[in-house]
C-alpha cells in the first residue's frame, strides 16, 4: 500500500464523528497494518463509561476507512478487540489489494468529507420512503444494525417524550451538565470554529439566548437556573422542539450492548449518516436516551431510577435489541456555514 493511499484512509477515519467533537482514536502503521486506539486522554468520562462513545466513534471512523479503502482498491480484514488485555485496543485491519477494485457499490465514499452534524431547526419533509428505505438499508449492512422509524402519532410522543427526559437529565445532573458544558470551547466565540470540542457556533443557539448558555457553564448560576425549574425547559429547547419541527426521527438499534455491537453500531451509523449526506438531508444525533439506558453511566443516585425508566421506554420502542442513537433528519433550507473542526492529522499517533 503506497502512503498516499495510507494517508487518504486516515484522512477518512477522522472525518468521522464523534460524541462532543473528541476524536478519541490513536493510529499505529505495522507495515499495510493498522492499528485502531482509543485515546486514553479523550475517552472515558463519565457518559462515556464502559467506552459506549468511544466505541461509536471508533466504529464510525473505521467505516469512514473501509469506505474510502473500497474506493481506492482495497479490501479490508478487520479484527475489533483484538487482545482483550487492552480495553482500548479497538481494532487491527489488515489492508489488501481487492480483486474486485473500485466497486460502483460504495458511492458513500464521496460523502464523508461533505458529513457534518447539522443543529439547526425547522426542517422541510417529508422524507420519502424510498429515502427511509435506503438508510434502513445502509444500518442492516452491518450485521446486527437496524434503523426504527417511529412514525405513528403514539409512537413519535414517545419517542419525543424519551429523548427530551433523557436531555433534560443532562441539565438536571450537575455530573453530566459538567461534562457536557466541559466541551464546549467558548473561547472561539460565537462565529469561530474550533478543532477540537464543540465551538458554540456549531451549537444553533439563538442571539438572544446566547448569554445564558454562557452563563450556564457556571455551576453556582446553573445551580439556581435548575432551582427555578428551567432544566425541563432546556430539555424541550435542545431535543423536543427542534425534533417537533423535523419531519423525519429514526433510532439505530443493535442486538446488545457487548462493545463489539456498539463498535459495529458505530460503523451502521456513519453509512446511514453518509447515506443521508448523499441524499441532501441534514442529521442530528441525539445520542443521551441510548447511553443512559444502558445504565452504565455513574450518574448521582437521586438520578437512578430515571434511567430504568428510559431503559423500558426504550425497550418498548424498539421492541427487541438495544436502542442507541436517535437520528433527527430533514431538508435544511441553506447549506451550513460553521462546522466542526478536526485536530491536526499528527496528533493522532504514528503516521505513514
Ligand atoms: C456517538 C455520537 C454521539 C453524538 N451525540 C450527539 C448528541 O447527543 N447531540 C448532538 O447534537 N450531537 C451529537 N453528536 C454529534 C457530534 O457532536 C459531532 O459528530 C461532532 O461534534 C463532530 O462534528 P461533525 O459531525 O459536524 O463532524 C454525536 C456524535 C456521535 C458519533
Amino acid at each position: 500500500m503506497d502512503q498516499q493511499a495510507k494517508a487518504d484512509i486516515l484522512s477518512a477515519g477522522i472525518a468521522a464523528p464523534s460524541a462532543d467533537n473528541s476524536q478519541p482514536w490513536r493510529f499505529a502503521w505495522h507495515g499495510d497494518e493498522l492499528d485502531l486506539h482509543i485515546d486514553a486522554g479523550r475517552s472515558g468520562r463519565v457518559s462515556d463509561s464502559r467506552y459506549v462513545l468511544s466505541d461509536l466513534a471508533v466504529g464510525a471512523c473505521l467505516e469512514s476507512m473501509v469506505i474510502r479503502a473500497r474506493a481506492l482498491g482495497y479490501a479490508a480484514d478487520v479484527q475489533t478487540f483484538p487482545g482483550p488485555e487492552d480495553e482500548r485496543w479497538a481494532a487491527r485491519i489488515r489492508w489488501r489489494p481487492d480483486p474486485e477494485g473500485d466497486r460502483p457499490g460504495e458511492p458513500l465514499a464521496t460523502a464523508i468529507e461533505q458529513r457534518h452534524t447539522d443543529r439547526r431547526f425547522p426542517w422541510r419533509g417529508p422524507i420519502p420512503a424510498d429515502v427511509r428505505d435506503r438508510l434502513s438499508a445502509q444500518a442492516q449492512r452491518i450485521t446486527g444494525g437496524r434503523l426504527v422509524w417511529p412514525i405513528s402519532s403514539a409512537e413519535r410522543k414517545a419517542a419525543l417524550g424519551l429523548i427530551r427526559r433523557a436531555e433534560t437529565l443532562r441539565f438536571k445532573s450537575p455530573l453530566l451538565h459538567a461534562e457536557l458544558f466541559s466541551s464546549v470551547r467558548f473561547s472561539s466565540g460565537w462565529h469561530g470554529a474550533c478543532e477540537e470540542g464543540l465551538a458554540p457556533s456549531t451549537l444553533a443557539v439563538e442571539a438572544p439566548l446566547r448569554p445564558f448558555f454562557q452563563m450556564m457553564r457556571h455551576p453556582g448560576v446553573m445551580a439556581t437556573f435548575r432551582w427555578l425549574g428551567a432544566a425541563p425547559m432546556l430539555g424541550w429547547r435542545s431535543a423536543w422542539l427542534p425534533i417537533r419541527l423535523s419531519p423525519g426521527l429514526c433510532l439505530l438499534v443493535i442486538p446488545s450492548a457487548e462493545r463489539a455491537d456498539v463498535l459495529a453500531g458505530g460503523r451502521a451509523l456513519q453509512r446511514v449518516w453518509l447515506q443521508a449526506t448523499l441524499d441532501g438531508l441534514a442529521v442530528q444525533p441525539y445520542a443521551s436516551a441510548g447511553v443512559l439506558s444502558l445504565g452504565f453511566v455513574p450518574i448521582e443516585p437521586a438520578f437512578r431510577s430515571q434511567l430504568s425508566a428510559l431503559s423500558s421506554a426504550l425497550g418498548t420502542l424498539c421492541r427487541s435489541g438495544q436502542g442507541l442513537v436517535f437520528l433527527r433528519l430533514g431538508y435544511a433550507r441553506s447549506a451550513l456555514r460553521d462546522r466542526s473542526g478536526r485536530r491536526a492529522s499528527g496528533s493522532f499517533g504514528v503516521f505513514p
